[in-house]
Formats: structure tokens, sequence, C-alpha cells
């Protein structure tokens, strides 16, 4: 009785130690612990599934795609059975080790890299006359800075004075000033016919109260071949949407699908792009925004989850102002994507983070933030802590 009790403790000791050593496996290789845990713990796990499996997930997700083929994998269930086996012998964790540093080296595939740089981005701010001043002056002496090649301007209304210091940037899209459904759809159409127009390898969406840290930016992307079809943000809602499309006169027909926000930005590949065409080009994106009545990011989504069959990728690096922003941990300030500010629930919402503003100098925290990505900056404040 003793001796089967004993041997149960021992039983159950190594399976725990088993489940450890292999979450400390799929663990390894984390680099940005914020965003890319989930991720990397599925690619890990896709090494295990075979050649075929992978190829049926890969078919909703590119990981890998575009690049080397990847060594062929072993099945998860091969996998076991073979542990078992060998699990009959006393020399089973050693037995189960060598296989770990065996198919670490052979099996684990190389991380996708595109090899891309912050040239290949086109990044449009969508804002309005109303907000030059109030708004765009801020983003023009922080992130877009450092990004001028990259980053265009859709506004409503002419300005001289925004054109001379964006050097042929600022696009007036003649789109009405109203905030409304048509307007904002208007603006989003010629942000795409100007982004296809310009070759570039991603398309990127921000308002105007959005901070851009290029950088991460360009990380993440690099992950994604831009050639495959890649929609990537953050859903503002926890479920998909419902909406009604309009298929005729007096045929409706529900549909749901899931879309990144626009107030926190969200990225698109040239592949995806070029297949949206015949939904988004010239006067279509209006149109197609007009069959299911909703607004631009919207619009965006139907055309790649409801009729090109393209899911969203969720990031959580991409922040609008309608979620706390004092949630972002000062310490990841640095590996986040967007970031923005604004008002949520009626209070002030902005990044927490000191530095070398106070809140009345610097309410939406973006100079503070600049200083913290940039500290070369000539207008930063020297010596400051974090
Ligand atoms: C807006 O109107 C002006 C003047 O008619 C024109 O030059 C410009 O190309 C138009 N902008 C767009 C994006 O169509």
């Amino acid at each position: 009785m003793l001796r089967l009790c004993v041997r149960k403790v021992l039983l159950s000791l190594l399976g725990a130690m088993l489940t450890c050593l292999l979450v400390l496996l799929l663990d390894q290789g984390q680099q940005q612990p914020v965003q890319r845990g989930l991720e990397l713990r599925s690619r890990s796990l896709q090494s295990w599934e075979s050649p075929g499996e992978q190829e049926e997930r890969e078919k909703g997700q590119p990981q890998g795609a575009g690049s080397s083929p990847e060594p062929p994998a072993r099945s998860f269930k091969e996998y076991f059975s073979e542990l078992s086996r060998v699990g009959k012998g006393s020399g089973m964790r050693l037995q189960w080790q060598r296989e770990q540093e065996h198919s670490e080296a052979a099996v684990t595939p190389k991380p996708f890299r595109d090899d891309i740089s912050a040239a290949d981005l086109f990044i449009a701010v969508k804002t309005t006359k109303k907000f030059h001043r109030a708004r765009l002056e801020l983003l023009l002496d922080t992130w877009i800075s450092r990004n001028r090649e990259q980053t265009y301007i859709f506004t409503d209304g002419e300005d001289e004075e925004l054109k001379k210091r964006t050097v042929g940037h600022m696009v007036n899209t003649n789109c009405s000033a109203a905030h409304s459904r048509q307007a904002l759809s208007c603006k989003m159409a010629v942000e795409y016919d100007k982004f296809i127009e310009s070759g570039k390898k991603w398309f990127c969406h921000v308002d105007d109260d959005n901070y851009v840290n290029t950088r991460t930016l360009v990380k993440l992307l690099a992950q994604y071949p831009h050639t495959q079809d890649i929609y990537i943000g953050k859903p503002s809602l926890d479920r998909p949407i419902e909406a009604t499309e309009r298929i005729s006169d007096n045929k409706m027909r529900p549909v749901h699908f899931w879309f990144a926000t626009g107030g926190a930005g969200f990225c698109i590949s040239r592949g995806l792009a070029l297949k949206m065409s015949p939904w988004a080009s010239g006067g279509h994106f209006m149109n197609t925004a007009e069959k299911i009545r909703l607004p631009d990011d919207c619009t965006i989504g139907y055309i790649i989850e409801a009729i090109l069959g393209v899911r969203l990728i969720r990031s959580n690096l991409f922040h609008s102002h309608l979620e706390n922003l004092q949630q972002v941990m000062r310490t990841d300030i640095p590996n986040q994507v967007t970031l923005s500010y604004g008002t949520f629930e009626n209070k002030r919402n902005a990044i927490n983070l000191k530095g070398g503003f106070s809140i009345e100098e610097d309410p939406s925290r973006f100079r503070s933030i600049h200083c913290l990505l940039y500290p070369d900056t000539p207008w930063c404040p020297r010596n400051i802590t974090y």
C-alpha cells in the first residue's frame, strides 16, 4: 500500500516536471514580452504539427509563407507515442531531453523576417482642418519629424502653412469636413488610392491623436510577408460586429466580421490591398461603405474579412483613446506601436509617464514619450529620469 502511494507521488512529480520543461521550452526565444508571447507559443506548437496540418493553418494565417520551406515536422501524436515507449524504461528523462535537444536543432523553424525598413511604409494620418493647429503640430514636432518621408496627412481643407511644413505630404482630399460616415469613407478612399500609387509595401492608417513608434511598427510588420494577405490591428469590440449587407434595392442579409478600430491604427500589406481593389479603389470604397452603412474602419474589415475571407491579426500594441491608457505599463511604452490621448469615460486619458515635461506642458504625454524614444532630440530636456 505504502509503496503504491510513493510510486503515485513520484509519478505525479515526474508529470509536473515534464510540464515545466515543456513550458520552459515553448517560452524560449521570447524577445518582446508583450505581444510575441502568444504568437511564438503557437509557432512552437506548429512545429509539432504534421506538414499537412501546418498547411491547413497557414491558409488562414500565413506565418512563414514566402520564405524557404520549413523542415518537416513530426505530428504531436507520433511524438507522444514515442515518448510513452521510451517512458517504459528507466532512462525516460534522459531520453526525453535528448529528443528535445534533437528536435530543437532540427525542427524549430526559423522565424520569418521580411527585410523591410521604415522607407517601405506608407503612413496615412487622417485629420480635419479644425485640428491642424490643435493636433497636427504636436505630431509634426514629435513622431512625424522622424518619419517625414513615409507620412502623409489627409485632410479636408487648404492650409498653405501646413503644406509648406510637410513639403508635399499634405493631401487635400476635398472630402466634407463633417464627421459623418460618408466624409470619413471619402478620406479613407483617397488614402487607399494614394497608397496604391506610392508602391510602398505596407499601408498603415492612424488618426491625428496617435503617436506612432515606427521602430516597433517595422519590427512587427517584418514578421509578416507583405506580399501575402495581412491585416493587423486591434479590435475595439470583444465580438464580431453584426451588420446588414445590402445586396440589392430590397434584399438584405446579415453579415458579421471583425475589424481593427481606426482610432488605434491598423496596417494592411500590399498583397492584400491589391486584392481589395474592386471594393476599395476609385469610387468603389464609398459604394461599399454604403452597402453596409458603417464607418470607414468597419468597411475595411468588411472588405477584408467578409468579402475576401482574410482574418484580422490582433495586436495589443495598438492603442486608441477609447481604452484606459493608464494601463500601459511604463516599461512597456517603448514596445508599443501606437499610443493615443484624449478623454475616456469623461476623464482625461493619457499614458502614465513622468518625464521632462509637466502634465500642463505636455497633457498628451507625446513630447515625453518622444524624448524617451529619441533622447537626442534638440528640444528634449537632458538628464531626466522616467
Ligand atoms: C482636390 O481639388 C483640387 C482642386 O480642384 C485638386 O487639384 C486636387 O487634386 C483634389 N484632390 C484630390 C485628392 O482629388
